[in-house]
């Protein structure tokens, strides 16, 4: 044993000498996490980052296999049946995506009714949320890849929305569809997209994102800030906090090997550009509400108006999202506090409701 010691410390010396290490887990034995009735919401940063890891190794695996372009089919019908194990890798993939939207947005609401987005947080809410941009256009241009059926009918549609605004319709043609339909071009820009733009930038806005949590430390919300600082309780990020960070992890870990293995991701009937929609066609979950939306809008105002009214009003909704912090900036209480916590509270219901009648409707 003491030999294995001198060993351990041999070799933390050595990388220390050529890495500079010991001021990081310094900082980290120093980093403290406040210990309050909702700390529970605290592991949902980490779990979004869990499933981010998730998407970069299956996604690893299957671009080894997967082929864009006119043969994208095949190789997702080679990977499903033929390649050991690519069914789970791929049903690993498709389920973890769904999880981490839900758990990015678990985590929006839960720094949201926090109040996590105050003053000196801004640009927390800000880098989350083209955090949160970036894992919809993830979501949106995956579920392409495949090219069966449903993806390809339900890209037509998705497609067709921006193309009715005044000017888009060049140039979705010509940058995202690379030409008049939904086609093999278009498998290679979403892939392209997918695989290189999208990563870059989600890397990017992750660094930034994590820097600030370092930086700021994780706010507590406002029942918690107006005890006297004696009756605050907080522990060491380090062991203490990461140890439970990791056995939540594990535990989705369980989750997803259980929804891959008993629920496998299916694979639909190839794309048919001549065949008429299949019945019942529609987005994700994560995009049900607008779609919902734009349906119903659709019915009542004549011609496009319909579809303006409605991507006028995510336009306007994702906005006045955005623009919460400066609307909320003090960390004290007040009636502003309380509007904003009511909008929340209402644009979580909707976003519920609407996503449950898009299921009923379709
Ligand atoms: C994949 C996307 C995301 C990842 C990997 C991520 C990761 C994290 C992590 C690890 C933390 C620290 C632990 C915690 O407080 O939960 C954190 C904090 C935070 N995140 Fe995110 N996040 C993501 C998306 C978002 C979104 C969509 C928003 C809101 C629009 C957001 C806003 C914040 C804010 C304001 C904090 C500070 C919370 C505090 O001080 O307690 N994040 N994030």
């Amino acid at each position: 044993m003491p030999k294995l010691k001198e060993f351990c410390c041999t070799a933390w010396n050595w990388l220390d000498e050529r890495l500079g290490i010991a001021p990081l887990v310094e900082h980290a034995k120093h980093k403290t996490v406040p210990q309050h009735k909702h700390s529970f919401w605290y592991y949902w940063g980490g779990l979004c980052l869990f499933f981010f890891i998730v998407q970069v190794l299956t996604g690893l695996m299957l671009m080894v296999y997967y082929r864009p372009g006119p043969d994208a089919y095949d190789s997702v019908r080679r990977i499903t049946t033929e390649v050991q194990f690519g069914w789970l890798v791929r049903s690993m993939h498709s389920w973890s995506a769904n999880l981490m939207v839900f758990a990015v947005m678990v985590h929006m609401f839960s720094v949201f009714f926090m109040k996590a987005y105050r003053r000196p947080r801004e640009f927390g809410w800000w880098t989350g949320l083209g955090l949160l941009g970036a894992v919809m256009v993830f979501g949106f241009s995956g579920y392409l890849l495949p090219m069966d059926d449903l993806a390809f009918f339900a890209t037509r549609v998705g497609l067709s929305v921006p193309e009715i605004m005044p000017g888009a319709k060049p140039i979705i043609t010509a940058i995202a569809r690379g030409g008049g339909d939904v086609g093999p071009n278009t498998v290679q820009r979403f892939f392209l997209l997918h695989v290189m733009l999208l990563p870059m930038i989600f890397s990017a806005l992750l660094g930034i994102h994590l820097w600030l949590v370092q930086k700021h430390g994780n706010a507590v919300p406002q029942s918690e800030a107006d005890k006297p600082e004696e009756a605050r309780r907080s522990v060491p990020f380090f062991p203490n906090f990461m140890l439970r960070d990791v056995a939540v992890w594990l535990l989705m870990l369980n989750l997803l090997a259980m929804l891959a293995a008993f629920f496998p991701w299916k694979l639909g009937v190839p794309a048919d550009p001549l065949a008429a929609a299949p019945a019942g066609i529609h987005p994700e979950w994560y995009f049900m509400s607008q779609f919902v939306v734009l349906k119903i809008l659709g019915n009542w105002l004549p011609g496009v108006l319909g579809e303006y009214a409605g991507v006028g009003l995510f336009t306007a909704g994702m906005v006045l999202w955005g623009l919460i912090p400066l609307f909320d900036p003090e960390t004290a209480g007040g009636k502003r506090g309380r509007q904003v916590t009511y909008f929340g509270l209402f644009v979580l219901v909707a976003q519920i409701v609407l996503t449950v009648l898009a299921y009923r409707l379709a």
